[in-house]
């Protein structure tokens, strides 16, 4: 009687191991239905940023320096630092403010440079020192770090620039951390979306420490965009 039992026992735990390993393997080889896709407003990129974009496209195993070298001959990305290339040298030749914006030897920082077309159309032109961040990294051109809160001393850059102003949630915030990075006699570069006079007066008056002194419309990727140009006049410390 008790071994009938026992084996009846065993039975039973043979069975319940069996559908626990079965359970676990159906987990084990689906992936959860739901991914995290971190928000990214400013860019459709071609750059990974899910942990489910592997899901959707599978493809094997490569590197980041693979997956650099096939996203940066795409023509998306080429032509997007072309059309950063000709801002960039406009700043350097054309006088828009009848001075030197942007030279080889500034020290430059991006601010929201997404995947970062606009350090390669920099370090293109020759402008060899420069330094980007966004809110997600994208190395090795653009590193992680928070706008509001930079992780930069005062006065650290000669030049800095950004295409994504227009996405900002606190444009205040955006600009005095800008200026605040940016040394006396330097510049803040902005592109936005085509404005009026006034409304270029109204972003260039977020300055505190800077004054207005240049403004252009011109085409940019195929979007009419104003070009604003704010020279760093006042120092940080009072
Ligand atoms: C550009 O600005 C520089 C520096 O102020 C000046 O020397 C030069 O003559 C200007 N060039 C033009 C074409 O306006
Ligand atoms: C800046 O660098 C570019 C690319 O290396 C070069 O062609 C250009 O002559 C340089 N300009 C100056 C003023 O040195
Ligand atoms: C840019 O275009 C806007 C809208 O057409 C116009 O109001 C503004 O005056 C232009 N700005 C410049 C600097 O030409
Ligand atoms: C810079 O400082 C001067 C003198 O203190 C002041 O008059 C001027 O308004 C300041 N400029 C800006 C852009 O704050």
């Amino acid at each position: 009687m008790e071994m009938h039992i026992q084996a009846f026992l065993n039975r039973i735990s043979v069975v319940v191991a069996t559908i626990a390993t079965l359970i676990l393997f159906s987990i084990l080889l689906h992936p959860p239905e739901t991914c995290i896709s971190q928000f990214t407003p400013h860019k459709p990129l071609a750059f990974p940023r899910s942990t489910c974009d592997s899901h959707h496209h599978p493809r094997p195993f490569s590197t980041i320096e693979k997956r650099n070298h096939r996203i940066w001959s795409t023509s998306a990305w080429l032509n997007k630092v072309k059309s950063f290339s000709r801002i960039f040298i406009d700043a350097q030749k054309h006088n828009l403010t009848h001075s030197f914006i942007l030279s080889n030897s500034s020290k430059a920082l991006c601010l929201l440079a997404g995947a970062g077309q606009e350090v390669m159309a920099l370090q293109q032109i020759g402008v060899s020192d420069v330094t980007a961040i966004d809110l997600v990294d994208s190395p090795p051109l653009v590193s992680r770090a928070d706008p509001n809160y930079l992780p930069f001393f005062d006065d650290a850059f000669d030049f800095a620039f950004s295409a994504q102003f227009d996405t900002v949630l606190f444009p205040s915030r955006f600009v005095a951390e800008m200026e605040r990075t940016v040394r006396v006699g330097g510049f803040c570069l902005l592109i936005v979306e085509q404005c009026t006079n006034e409304e270029v007066r109204e972003i260039a008056g977020l300055f505190k420490r800077g004054e207005l002194v240049g403004a252009d419309n011109l085409t940019f990727g195929g979007s009419k965009m104003s070009r604003i140009v704010v020279r760093i006049t006042n120092s940080t410390a009072y």
